[in-house]
């Protein structure tokens, strides 16, 4: 079953009952869960979330307690800086399903109770676009498609290197030729379309019973004027972005903090270690006021 990929619950729990699905098949269409869900659900979910890549090529990785470190630095500094009624405007930027940034907002609001966090990511949910046959595209909201779902297989769309497998290759060729002929956006009501969620449920039920807590939209490269803190992990990477647009990332952040603001920014490694730097944005430049491990590597391109 592991060679064709995972598009049912059934098919997800027969795999999981054995070992840990590989997440590289699995129909992202499973990351759908209830609005209470079980831990099985949440669970599957984690799963799914590890291993999904988006159309520009970041993945979604993100896992619980990853930044454990890096909060406790970043509260730290903060406590150095401020009194504990301080009202600061935080943003935690390519938050993925926003899991580490809820478990952040738990520390900061009980150091800063009068603190708001922003999570936010280029990517909240996608759309499962259902044909007839069991057939389904999983495309993201722009429209983009990432997986095409032809029972039994499951196929990327997005993928960096063609199929080995001859087989999935030529599905991955019909997936894509096929998704040309949809029509899509103009013919969208033509089929069924669901949502679905890419918000941890953790994060989510934050978000409803904590007014301090705010999920949205957002570009890393956007600038917001006025924030006291940024976070910014896992996603000005080298691997991910060229020197140029690295820059543009580094600039927005100035941009939107305050003169004095904290920028924390930085790369999990494969072997879960954290590498950050703290910044401090002064009136015209940064100032480097700590590090975790090597600090983050597009450190020397900003100070
Ligand atoms: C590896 S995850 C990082 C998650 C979390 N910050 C962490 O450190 O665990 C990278 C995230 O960046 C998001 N992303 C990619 N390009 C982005 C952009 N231009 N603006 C905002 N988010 C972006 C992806 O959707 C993905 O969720």
């Amino acid at each position: 079953m592991l060679a064709f990929g995972i598009s049912t619950l059934e098919q997800y729990a027969r795999v999981a009952r054995k070992h840990r699905p590989n997440g590289s098949a699995i129909s992202y269409g499973l990351l759908q869960i209830g609005e209470d869900p079980t831990a099985e659900e949440i669970k599957r979910f984690e799963d799914i979330s590890l291993n999904f890549r988006t159309s520009n090529g970041t993945t979604r990785m993100t896992f619980r307690q990853r930044l454990l470190d890096v909060d406790t630095t970043t509260l730290e500094l903060l406590q150095q800086w401020h009194p504990q009624d301080a009202k600061l405007v935080m943003q935690d930027r390519a938050a993925s399903n926003c899991l580490t940034s809820a478990e952040l907002a738990e520390h900061l609001f009980r150091a800063f109770p009068y603190a708001t966090l922003e999570a936010s990511d280029r990517l909240l949910y996608v759309l499962r676009i259902s044909l007839a046959g069991g057939k389904a595209y999983i495309i993201e909201p722009e429209g983009e498609p990432l997986q095409y779902i032809c029972p039994p297989f499951v196929v990327f769309l997005n993928s960096c290197t063609p199929y080995r497998c001859p087989f999935r290759r030529l599905i991955a060729a019909r997936g894509k030729r096929e998704f040309q002929q949809l029509g899509l956006p103009q013919r969208c009501s033509e089929y069924r379309v669901d949502r679905i969620s890419c918000i941890h449920p953790k994060a989510q039920s934050l978000c409803k019973r904590d007014s301090r807590f705010h999920i949205c939209m957002r570009s890393v490269f956007e600038c917001s004027p006025g924030l006291d803190v940024l976070r910014t992990t896992n996603i000005l990477n080298k691997a991910y972005f060229p020197i140029e647009r690295l820059t543009e990332g580094a600039n927005a952040a100035f941009q939107s903090l305050k003169p004095g603001g904290l920028w924390v920014v930085g790369r999990t490694l494969e072997n879960q270690t954290n590498h950050a730097t703290f910044f401090r944005r002064t009136e015209k430049n940064w100032e480097v006021i700590a590090r975790i491990g090597e600090g983050s590597e597009i450190e020397k391109l900003v100070a």
